[in-house]
């Protein structure tokens, strides 16, 4: 079934504590607003309006960067106006047509549960996800004691809900003002008189709402995300010169390292352990040696190629290793540095970088001084 989405995105987050609206703060790297945004577009919505705080154009695209077929509504002072902005902000198809509104704060959402609410509002006027409430329920008086409250066909009402177009503009019409403010869509059709069928609830559907909610949601995101990690190696030869770049730092020494590009060994072989993990062949197939463009060139620019190929898979970089290989130049004196750089170069915390360095105790090629190596392996979070 054809439908379109709504994702209203447009509160201030008061009680969750991110400092920023909760939906542009990220779980498992991903913006919480990109989760749901995702999942609608891939069960196929044929257009997607995200209702946003006015001023916040540059946050939803740097949120849904890489995504096509959504477009932003401006938010109202209440969730009930932002759905309402949304509304009017998609295409003037026939009325009769799906619409799906999802809350940005419920970012855990399947195509499944968009298929099975299309099924459910085949037959109702309306449809929703529920949980059964399983806790007992108390309820305060004002001076009395605590009472219990049955909990016999009681739920808790999700989203995405699912209406026909019509039914939804004509139930927010009729919304009598004195009721005050809505706090869900179906709550709004039901007072007009629909009927609303319940599909399966899903406690991954949790909404994000306290700031505990954030730490249960960040351990979820964990679980959608694989650890791959990758490894590189490289040699140069050592030839006559009076400097060698190691990492991304310039170190004095009584020869130079030859190379195609500025033959650092060190870059070289995280930029390969980088491609490694991604599945994106080596170095050299990214930047050929016989390729004039690259020569003497500051090997900066391949890590941050490489950084850049895991960044658009939507790959973190969890930690990098590098050991350096050599009996000259003492390596120790440099090491700080070139943690700093490639923690620069990389956008990560210094905690995740480390530089190591060992000699081969005067044996083989590095033994004899005739060439340096390095080697050097990364872990990357992916998207499972
Ligand atoms: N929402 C909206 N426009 C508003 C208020 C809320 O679009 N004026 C959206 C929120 O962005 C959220 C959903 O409605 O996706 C559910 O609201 P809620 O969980 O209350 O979010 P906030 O209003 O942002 O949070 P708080 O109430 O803690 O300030
Ligand atoms: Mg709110």
């Amino acid at each position: 079934m054809e439908f379109s989405a709504v994702i209203v995105a447009a509160g201030s987050g008061s009680r969750a504590g991110q400092g920023r609206p909760k939906q542009w703060t990220t779980l498992g790297g991903k913006s919480v607003l990109r989760w749901s945004a995702q999942a609608m577009l891939q069960a196929g919505a044929r257009q997607l309006v995200i209702v946003i705080p006015t001023g916040d154009e540059s946050l939803a695209a740097e949120a849904l960067d890489g995504l096509a077929g959504w477009r932003t509504a401006p938010g109202g002072a209440v969730r009930a106006q932002s759905v309402m902005s949304g509304l009017a902000a998609l295409d003037d198809r026939p009325g009769d047509e799906a619409v799906l509104i999802h809350d940005a704060a419920r970012p855990f959402l399947t195509p499944r549960h968009i298929t099975d609410l299309l099924d459910a509002l085949r037959t109702a006027d309306g449809a929703l996800p529920a949980l059964a409430v399983a806790d007992t329920l108390k309820r305060e008086t004002m001076d009395g004691p605590l009472v219990t409250v049955s909990r016999d066909r009681l739920w808790r009402a999700q989203t995405p809900q699912a209406f026909r177009r019509d039914t939804l503009l004509a139930a927010y019409a009729a919304w009598p003002a004195e009721q005050g403010e809505p706090t869900d869509d179906a709550g709004v059709v039901e007072q007009a008189g629909g009927r609303i069928a319940l599909t399966a609830g899903d406690p991954l559907l949790m909404k994000l709402t306290y700031p505990e909610d954030f730490t249960m949601a960040e351990a979820l995101a964990a679980e959608t995300r694989v650890t791959v990690v990758g490894q590189g190696f490289d040699a140069h030869r050592f030839g006559p010169g009076d400097a060698v770049w190691l990492c991304g730092v310039k170190i004095a020494h009584d020869r130079t390292l030859i190379g195609h590009s500025d033959a650092d060994a060190g870059l070289h072989a995280l930029t390969d352990a980088l491609l490694g993990a991604i599945g994106e062949g080596d170095i050299g197939d990214h930047f050929p040696p016989t390729d004039p463009k690259w020569r003497g060139v500051d090997s900066a620019v391949f890590l941050e190629h490489a950084a850049g190929l895991v960044r658009d898979r939507g790959g973190q970089i969890v930690n990098v290793d590098v050991t350096l290989i050599c009996e000259r130049p003492r390596i120790k004196a440099h090491r700080a540095a070139m943690r700093t750089r490639l923690a620069e170069l990389l956008g990560l915390a210094e905690i995740r970088v480390s530089v190591k360095a060992t000699t081969t105790e005067q044996m083989g090629f590095t033994g004899r001084e005739e060439g340096l190596a390095a080697q050097a392996i990364a872990a990357i979070s992916l998207p499972a």
